[in-house]
């Protein structure tokens, strides 16, 4: 009888402690991720909102890479799909993009692709409908955006 008080104390006394330090150790997770929610969504959009478009162009392309620009344009997404090769009704051809990209001043031609796939609707192509998806900065990583706009600019 003695041996097993003594032994079923220290555990009982164990699993509590166990118990209080799991509790802890969750309140500590969840108020940290709270925490990093709060700052994602307080002060990223400010951060991005306020960047001017020059600065904002030169940083995603940076490093840019243009054999994976035209893979994520050609296979990854369905640009395709409306920019077909030769052009057509539904979306202007990417033939010739970056000579007539360089018609946007006070743009610089890959503002100009930047914006034309970040925010489509202000930069409706004269002759095409207001139809390009408004969701790509949405779906898109500034890096791959970045290395599309390379990728187009050689077009
Ligand atoms: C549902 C059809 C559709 C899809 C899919 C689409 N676009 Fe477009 N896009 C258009 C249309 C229509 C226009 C012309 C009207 C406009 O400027 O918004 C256009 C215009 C553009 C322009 C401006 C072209 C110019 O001659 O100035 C660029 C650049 C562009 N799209 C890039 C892309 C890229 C990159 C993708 C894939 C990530 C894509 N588009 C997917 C329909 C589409």
């Amino acid at each position: 009888m003695q041996p097993h008080e003594s032994t079923s104390a220290p555990r009982w006394i164990t699993q509590l402690t166990l118990g209080f330090v799991a509790l802890v150790a969750i309140v500590f997770l969840l108020e940290f991720v709270a925490a990093s929610l709060r700052t994602v969504s307080s002060t990223v959009p400010e951060a991005v909102d306020t960047e001017p478009l020059a600065e904002r162009v030169a940083r995603i392309l940076e490093g840019s890479d243009v054999a994976n620009g035209e893979r994520l344009v050609r296979e990854s997404y369905e640009c395709h799909v409306c920019h077909i090769e030769g052009g057509g009704r539904i979306a202007p051809s990417f033939v010739g993009l970056g000579q007539r990209a360089a018609q946007h001043a006070p743009l610089s031609p890959e503002e100009y692709l930047y914006l034309a796939i970040t925010k489509p609707s202000d930069y409706v192509v004269e002759g095409y409908p207001n139809a390009m998806p408004a969701n790509y900065p949405q779906r898109l990583g500034e890096r791959e955006i970045g290395d599309m706009v390379a990728y187009l600019l050689t077009q």
